[in-house]
């Protein structure tokens, strides 16, 4: 079975192809045209998708060796997302099943980055747990096969990929930070304390976190103006060590209570340095089992949206032409 995935949930346009099962192909373009706004602007987003799409299916074919023709099923990024982003995919990959007369698939992209973990040959064992952690989503879902993910925990307010990025913000850094904020902390330490949320269960909060560091640098700003560059990278070292230990905390205590012993990560803010070593040191310390996605099915991409449809293909859940895509999950 050959699967053509699209994906423009967001400011990347990718397209990929799924072979029974193996990705061989997975073509990404980043839109930078929203770095100078300090976010994704949704109307240029979605016009960007417009003009790359054709290029990207077409790269992620030949990469593949594949026409249109080959092709057995088509997927799109269904929700959530940017609204008009989304159409863009939904659009084009829907004209395709159309022409070419194959069964569709839409897929939720936070699903798909759980996915993410099962593009590896060697797949992690069920039940499991995924932390899954991006620019709009901090979820801990219980998986219990291939198509049944279960959220138990999730964020009332900011995802941990935004506390990252308004951090970054703070700092002065460009959008999006928590690359920047990664890079500047090797060289740091976490010196610095900000408060930590105290929410029930395996729920998280981070719009405190960031409130606490504004409010601290403020402060000393008060003292010595170039505060920021004078400490950018202990600062930043100490808040990728807060969002870290808040996010890992919750995860390891889901574990515990519910005796869940083989653990995930997924999500752009997965291929996070700090996240992922201490993730690894406390599996190990605990004897867990332990799955990170290679980097580059962490950020958004169509390799994931591919590997969620390939799954569902064989669960015959298809959906037909006139399924809209959702800005929220439905
Ligand atoms: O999954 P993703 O590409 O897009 C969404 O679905 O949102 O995640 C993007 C998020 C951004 O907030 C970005 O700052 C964050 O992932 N991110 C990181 C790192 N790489 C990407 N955050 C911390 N450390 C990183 N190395
Ligand atoms: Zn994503």
């Amino acid at each position: 079975m050959k699967i053509l995935a699209v994906e423009t949930s967001c400011d990347e346009t990718s397209a990929a192809i799924c072979e029974d099962g193996v990705i061989t192909s997975n073509i990404i373009v980043t839109q930078h045209a929203h770095q100078i706004y300090g976010g994704v602007i949704p109307e240029l987003a979605s016009r960007i998708h417009t003009q790359h799409i054709v290029s990207v299916v077409d790269a992620a074919l030949k990469k593949s060796n594949c026409i249109l023709s080959n092709i057995d099923v088509f997927a799109f990024t269904q929700m959530p997302g940017l609204v008009g982003s989304l159409l863009v995919g939904a659009c084009f990959t829907k004209s395709l099943a159309l022409v070419h007369q194959k069964p569709l698939i839409g897929v939720n992209h936070i699903h798909a980055h759980v996915s993410a973990n099962f593009i590896p040959q060697q797949k992690p064992a069920f039940p499991f747990l995924c932390l899954t952690v991006s620019g709009g989503h901090t979820q801990i879902f219980i998986c219990t096969n291939f198509n049944t993910f279960k959220s138990i925990g999730t964020t009332i307010d900011d995802a941990a990929g935004e506390a990252f990025d308004k951090s970054a913000k703070i700092l002065g850094l460009s959008y999006p930070g928590g690359v920047l904020i990664d890079q500047l902390a090797q060289k740091g330490k976490p010196i610095f304390t900000f408060a930590k949320p105290n929410m029930p269960q395996y729920n998280y909060s981070f719009s405190g976190l960031k409130t606490s560091i504004l409010y601290f640098i403020q402060k000393q700003m008060q003292i010595n103006e170039h505060f920021i560059q004078d400490n950018l990278h202990d600062l930043c070292a100490s808040i990728q060590t807060s969002i870290v230990t808040i996010l890992l905390d919750k995860l390891f205590l889901a574990a515990k209570e519910n005796n869940i012993t083989n653990l995930c990560l997924a999500g752009g803010v997965a291929a996070n340095s700090l996240l992922r070593k201490n993730f690894e040191i406390m599996c190990i310390q605990k004897n867990y089992s332990y799955f990170i996605p290679p980097f580059e099915y962490c950020t958004d991409n169509a390799g994931m949206i591919a590997m969620n449809a390939y799954y569902q293909a064989l669960d015959n859940n298809f959906v037909s032409l006139d399924t809209t895509p959702s800005a929220h999950c439905v």
